[in-house]
């Protein structure tokens, strides 16, 4: 297998741990990777003065693919979110949330669902101010939700691509249309004109986003796919990760043409960070996705297996999942586990 090189962004908080977990359990599962680390967020502002040096966006530049830590938006450097800057540098268009059952019996033990969000514009544009009136000026507030006919397209393309390579049956577009008439319009007209594209490949739908939190919750089962705009995909992303357990088991992807980065939908954990009972599942499954994307299926599976053992066995896990282990104690046991 070729040696693949991966930008490794350990993160702040609990980050620098649960990445050292995951890459003890990659690494003993035989992934061929070359890890080239660099820094972000807080760490970034400390080393160098930037939440994002030159030299990791670099890196990433040059190897693709990056599986990284949560970051801290340090304040008062600029950034809204550090996150959606690295986002928008590589235009990571496309953010991949599956989620899947892992331990039985919880409310459902069959969830098998990934959500495609819109990962660049939207209300994400960050075109808002203030409006002032007489002597109050913040009198009012106004946020633009952008939507493009190009940003739209290529999300549910993605989607529908998505499905047809995981051997999905259906996606469903989630939407506002019947009161944002515009911006909401325009992403299922345009969604509509790609799923004619699948007819007879993969089975489409649509749902607005109420019906569809309600649904969620209620029927889980009647979806698979689902692709939605910008922030209906942040909500309803969380949503479906407490269906599963919660974002301790949540990993995402950022998906663009000439870059992806991987990551652990939860943030740093100020509150329980330095304490070593972070749980790295989350970042290992996000390190699993990563192996699938470039073309080690067969490790991410045995890694797979692995912590899933080991979580249902429950003898390591960390204190989130009902365990006494720590994060080192959880990584051992993973490792042990692997075939
Ligand atoms: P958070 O996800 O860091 O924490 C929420 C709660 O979940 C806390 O009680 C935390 O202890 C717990 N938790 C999170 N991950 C866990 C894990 N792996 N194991 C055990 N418990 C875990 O969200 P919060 O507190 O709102 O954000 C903290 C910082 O993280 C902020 O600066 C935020 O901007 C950043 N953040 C970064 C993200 C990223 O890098 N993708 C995503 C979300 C937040
Ligand atoms: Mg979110």
């Amino acid at each position: 297998m070729a040696v693949r090189t991966i930008t490794l962004i350990p993160g702040d908080g609990i980050g620098p741990a649960i990445t050292d977990a995951t890459v003890r359990v990659l690494d003993a599962a035989g992934a061929a990777i070359a890890w080239e680390t660099h820094l972000a967020g807080i760490a970034g502002v400390e080393a160098s003065g930037s939440p994002l040096p030159e030299a990791t966006l670099e890196s990433i530049r040059r190897t693709g693919v990056a599986l990284k830590g949560p970051l801290t938006t340090p304040v008062g450097v600029g950034f809204r979110s550090v996150n959606v800057a690295l986002r928008k540098e590589f235009d990571l268009y496309a953010n991949v949330r599956p989620a899947r059952t892992i331990v039985p019996g919880g409310r459902y033990d069959n969830i098998d669902l990934v959500l495609i969000r819109e990962n660049t514009e939207g209300l994400y544009v960050g075109v808002e101010h203030y409006i002032g009136m007489a002597d109050d000026p913040k009198a009012a507030a106004e946020s633009v939700m952008i939507i493009t006919r190009y940003g739209a397209e290529r999300a549910v393309r993605f989607a529908f691509d998505y499905a047809v390579q995981h051997g999905r049956r259906k996606v469903t577009l989630v939407h506002k249309a019947n009161i944002l008439k515009y911006t909401q319009g325009l992403f299922l007209e345009a969604g509509k004109a790609v799923a004619k594209e699948y007819e007879g490949r993969v089975e489409f739908d649509e749902m607005i986003v109420d019906a569809a939190a309600m649904n969620l919750v209620l029927k889980p089962e009647r979806f698979d796919v689902l692709v939605m705009e910008n922030m209906f995909g942040d909500i309803l992303s969380d949503l479906i990760a407490g269906l599963v357990g919660g974002l301790g088991l949540a990993p995402g992807g950022n998906i663009g043409k000439n870059a992806a980065i991987f990551e652990p939908v939860h943030g740093s954990a100020p509150d329980i960070a330095g304490k070593g009972i972070a749980n790295p599942s989350a970042m290992i499954l996000a390190g699993c996705m990563m192996l699938e994307h470039i073309g080690q299926a067969d490790v991410a599976a045995r890694v797979r297996t692995a912590l899933e053992t080991t979580i249902r066995a429950g003898d390591a896990t960390t204190p989130d999942l009902g365990g006494t282990g720590t994060t080192e104690s959880f990584a051992e046991a993973v490792v042990r586990r692997l075939g």
